[in-house]
């Protein structure tokens, strides 16, 4: 089994950028293989998770050009013209290009069934199989998981669906199978999430109106190819940003990173927390998901009630505000984040779990935690193979009194392909050690 080393650093310093945005490559992905026309992708994420999407569009019959490991180009077939695939669409780790090809797959006139790794085949599915069946799509669970089974053919309608959880991937599910759909497709969120989807439709010449809480979409028949450059993500930034802030020298500047408003709550609570933080955004043209430049200067955190309005704005990020918070003055408060136990794991117990290992006081509530900011003592964590978890505790573990053993991150490839060797270059020192396929609980 994989896993990753940790030695403490004291400097980090340097000028970075970090991989690809993983919403939006695996938007471009899908978009780009129903459109009609060429897609050119830039700054594509080449991790598990959006190679899977690539794989199971080429599995459906679109021709894929790998021009370099970030350049994709995409021959689309058009709305009508996907094919069935020849077996099962493997979705590796990934929820969302789970949740997001059920509501693409849905308005298909063929079969087909999506299957996921251990960790995905545990995770929540009624949430968008049952909005997918008012509109009329045959979508079958196993006990509300994966695998899901989706019968082709089936006459989509729109409805006006408001979700009880906020996600993204739900509304973008249905966004997706509102294509298809005879009349208008209205989703109305508890929160604002994440609005790749509606900005890249646009971008695709499939305008989606959106009023407060609420997305519209009236099918216009066709996408149209188009190009579309990927930020750098800033969900990967952060690791890099939290690593900065908690050095006792040096500065940090990560460029051309994402700065879309319903991503940057992250940016918020570190603000909270005492971060020294500056963003310059760069100009792009209308319609442009919004990048900038980030830099970070070492800081003393303080402990924060983190508001529960910012959870559905940093919803990844919560891993390292829990680092963030071990490593603070005083008490963090983290509640109105429930969402988190249904993510890559239940990070609220696995954080608390790996934070105690390593001395710091937490005390778990239902939606959320009580962190006691305290020193970090080194030792061993297990990551249970979520990503985010194993690189939030190779920053932590830089400010650890002695070396730190991760345990189980085959998975930082999901989202982070490179993830030692860049956070290497600025001053961490992550070895990555252990073979196989280290992948064992996915
Ligand atoms: C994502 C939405 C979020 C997020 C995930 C990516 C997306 O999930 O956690 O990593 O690309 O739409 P939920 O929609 O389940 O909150």
């Amino acid at each position: 089994m994989k896993y990753l080393l940790v030695q403490p650093s004291t400097r980090i310093t340097g000028a970075v950028e970090v991989p690809g945005d993983k919403s939006i490559s695996h938007r471009a992905i899908m978009l780009g293989a129903v459109a009609t026309g060429t897609t050119r992708v830039r700054g594509f994420l080449p991790g598990e998770d959006c190679l899977a999407t690539l794989a199971a569009v080429e599995a459906m019959g679109v021709r894929v050009q790998r021009r370099a490991a970030t350049e994709v180009a995409i021959e689309g077939v058009g709305l009508r013209g996907l094919q069935r695939p020849a077996h099962d669409l493997d979705m590796g780790n990934s929820g969302t290009a789970m949740r997001l090809f059920a509501g693409l797959l849905a308005g298909q006139a063929f079969d087909c069934t999506l299957v996921g790794d251990a960790s995905l085949s545990k995770r929540p599915m009624e949430r968008v199989a049952q909005p997918l069946r008012r509109m009329g799509a045959g979508i079958e669970t196993d006990n509300g998981r994966p695998p899901l089974r989706i019968r082709g053919g089936a006459p989509l309608r729109g409805i006006d669906c408001t979700l009880p959880v906020a996600s993204a991937q739900v509304k973008s599910a249905l966004l997706l199978a509102g294509l298809y759909a005879s009349g208008e497709t209205t989703v109305h969120e508890p929160a604002v999430t994440r609005d790749h989807t509606e900005r890249m439709l646009a971008v695709f010449g499939q305008p989606v109106r959106r009023e407060g809480l609420s997305v519209a979409l009236a099918p216009a028949g066709r996408l149209q190819g188009t190009d579309v450059e990927v930020p750098g993500d800033l969900s990967s930034a952060t690791f890099l940003i939290l690593a900065a802030a908690l050095a006792r020298e040096g500065s940090l500047t990560i460029g051309n990173v994402g700065l879309n408003p319903t991503r940057t709550g992250i940016l918020e609570i570190f603000r909270l927390m005492g971060m020294d933080l500056a963003v310059e955004p760069a100009d792009v043209p209308p319609g442009a998901e919004p990048v900038g430049r980030i830099t970070v200067r070492p800081s003393q955190l303080r402990g924060t009630v983190i508001p529960a309005a910012l959870v559905p704005l940093a919803i990844d990020e919560f891993p390292a505000v829990f680092v963030a918070a071990a490593l603070a003055e005083g008490e963090t408060v983290v509640s109105g984040a429930a969402e988190l136990r249904h993510k890559e794991s239940d990070r609220i117990a696995v954080m608390a779990a790996g934070l105690r290992a390593l001395g710091i006081g937490v005390s778990e509530t239902p939606d959320g935690a009580r962190i006691q900011g305290g020193p970090l003592a080194g030792g061993e964590v297990d990551s249970v193979g979520d990503h985010r978890i194993a690189m939030a505790f190779a920053v932590g573990a830089s400010r650890a009194h002695a070396a730190v053993r991760i345990l189980d991150t085959a998975n930082v490839a999901t989202s982070f392909p490179g993830f030692a060797a860049l956070v290497g270059q600025i001053g961490m020192r992550v070895e990555e050690r252990g073979g196989g396929d280290g992948d064992a609980r996915g």
